[in-house]
C-alpha cells in the first residue's frame, strides 16, 4: 500500500498534475477543449503527453504514447463516475509491462501464424512475439510508438487526432504504411474511432484498440458477472498457439454461445477444448452482419451492480472477445489495486485472426492507391 502511494505521488509528479486529479475520479478540465499535459517521458527522452477530453458526460484521458487510453469515466445509473479501462497512471509501468491496456494496436491486431506470410509471390517474416507467432503487430507495435496528437473540435464534436508513419520493413511488414486514427467524443458522450491507413506497397493491415473493460470500475474485482450480448452466429476455433483451425464453427450448443446475453461467468469452466486452449475465452467471433460499410450493433456488455452499459458498433467481420485469462496479479493497476484474472474483458473490433493465411477469410490486403478505413463505435448508458 505504501509502495502504491509512492508510486501514485511520483506519477503526479511526472504528469504536472495535482494529487487531486489522480485516482480516476476527476479531470483536470471541465471544458471541452482537450488539455494537454505531461505524462512522463521515455528513455530515450522523448516526452510523452497526456490528453483530457469530456463530452456527454464521458471523460477520457488517452496518451500519445500507443495511443493509449489511459483513463475512460463513465457514470453509473446513480450518476457517479468510474473510470472503466484498466491501465497505470506512469510511463515507466506501460513501457515496463502493459498487455496492451488500452492502446491502439497495429500493423495487424491478433496473431499471424508462425508470424508468416506470402503476399504476390513473396513470403515475409514478421517479428515473432507469441511463442511461435507474431501477436498485435510484433515485439514493437502501435502500442508502443509514439503518436503525433492533433486535438479538434467540431460542432458538437471533440475530439483527437493521431498520425503514425510506420516505414517499410518495420516488424517485417513490406511497405510505408501512414495511419491516422481519430477518437471523437461525441456530445452523447460516445466514443467513437475511425481508422484510416495508405501505403505504398502492398501489404496487410488490422487496427484495432485493446481497451480493458471493467464496468463497475478498474481494481473492483471480477467481470464474471457482467452480462454479455453478441450478433455472431459461429467464431473461429482455434489450436493450442490459438490460430483459427480455418473453420467457422457455429456457437449453438457451446460455451460461445452469446446470442441471447448471458452472464460472462455462466459456462467458463465448462470442460471444452477451445476454453482449455485460451485459459478461458479468447477467441473471434464471426459478426452476423459480416463486413460493413457503415458501423452496425454488435455487441452490448452490461454490469448489473453498477447499471452501465456498454455498446459497440462496428464496420468490421470480427469481434475477439478476450476474458483477461492472461492477467495473473502481478500488476498494480491505476487505482493502486492489482489485476487478477477475469478483473476485465476486451472486445476488440477487428477482422479474422490469422487472415493473412487464410484465403476465404475476409482480405486484410491493403494495396497501393486504395486506403483502408473502418469505424468503431463505443456508446455508454445507464
Ligand atoms: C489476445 C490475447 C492476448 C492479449 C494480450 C488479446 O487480444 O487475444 O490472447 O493474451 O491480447 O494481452
Amino acid at each position: 500500500m505504501e509502495l502504491n502511494r509512492r508510486t501514485v505521488i511520483a506519477g503526479a509528479a511526472a504528469a504536472g498534475l495535482a494529487a487531486t486529479t489522480l485516482g480516476g475520479t476527476a479531470h483536470a478540465h471541465g471544458g471541452r477543449t482537450p488539455v494537454k499535459t505531461l505524462f512522463g517521458t521515455l528513455a530515450d527522452g522523448t516526452k510523452v503527453y497526456s490528453w483530457s477530453l469530456a463530452n456527454g458526460g464521458t471523460r477520457m484521458r488517452v496518451l500519445s504514447y500507443g495511443g493509449i487510453v489511459q483513463s475512460l469515466e463513465i457514470p453509473d445509473r446513480r450518476g457517479c463516475h468510474a473510470n472503466v479501462s484498466l491501465g497505470f497512471d506512469t510511463i515507466e509501468d506501460y513501457v515496463a509491462s502493459s498487455p496492451y491496456f488500452g492502446a491502439l494496436i497495429g500493423r495487424y491486431g491478433n496473431r499471424i501464424g508462425k508470424g508468416r506470410f506470402t503476399l504476390d509471390g513473396t513470403a515475409y517474416q514478421l517479428s515473432v512475439n507469441d511463442g511461435d507467432n507474431s501477436l498485435h503487430g510484433g515485439a514493437k507495435g502501435f502500442d508502443k510508438r509514439v503518436w503525433d496528437v492533433e486535438p479538434f473540435t467540431k460542432g458538437s464534436d471533440v475530439g483527437l487526432h493521431l498520425h503514425y508513419t510506420s516505414v517499410d520493413g518495420e516488424m517485417g511488414y513490406p511497405g510505408t504504411l501512414r495511419t491516422k486514427v481519430t477518437y471523437t467524443l461525441t456530445r452523447h458522450g460516445d466514443w467513437r474511432i475511425d481508422y484510416e491507413a495508405t501505403t505504398d506497397k502492398a501489404t496487410v493491415v488490422n487496427l484495432t484498440n485493446h481497451v480493458y473493460w471493467n464496468l463497475a470500475g478498474e481494481g473492483s474485482g471480477t467481470v464474471e458477472d457482467h452480462q454479455l450480448k453478441i450478433a455472431g452466429s459461429r467464431y473461429t476455433p482455434v489450436d493450442s498457439g490459438l490460430i483459427p483451425t480455418g473453420e467457422l464453427a457455429p456457437v449453438a450448443g457451446t460455451p460461445f454461445d452469446f446470442r441471447r446475453a448471458k452472464r460472462i461467468g455462466e459456462d467458463l469452466r465448462e470442460a471444452h477444448q477451445q476454453l482449455l486452449y485460451g485459459k478461458g475465452i479468447d477467441h473471434n467471433w464471426v459478426l452476423d452482419k459480416g463486413l460493413s460499410p457503415r458501423p452496425e450493433w454488435v455487441a452490448t456488455l452490461r454490469d448489473p451492480s453498477s447499471g452501465r452499459i456498454l455498446r459497440i458498433a462496428t464496420t468490421e467481420p470480427g469481434l475477439q472477445f478476450y476474458s483477461g485469462n492472461f492477467l495473473d496479479g502481478t500488476l498494480v493497476g491505476s487505482g493502486g489495486r492489482i489485476y487478477r484474472q477475469g478483473d476485465a474483458l476486451c472486445l476488440e473490433t477487428q477482422h479474422f485472426p490469422d487472415s493473412p493465411n487464410q484465403p476465404h477469410f475476409p482480405t486484410t490486403v491493403l494495396r497501393p492507391g486504395q486506403t483502408y478505413r473502418s469505424t468503431t463505435v463505443h456508446s455508454f448508458s445507464r
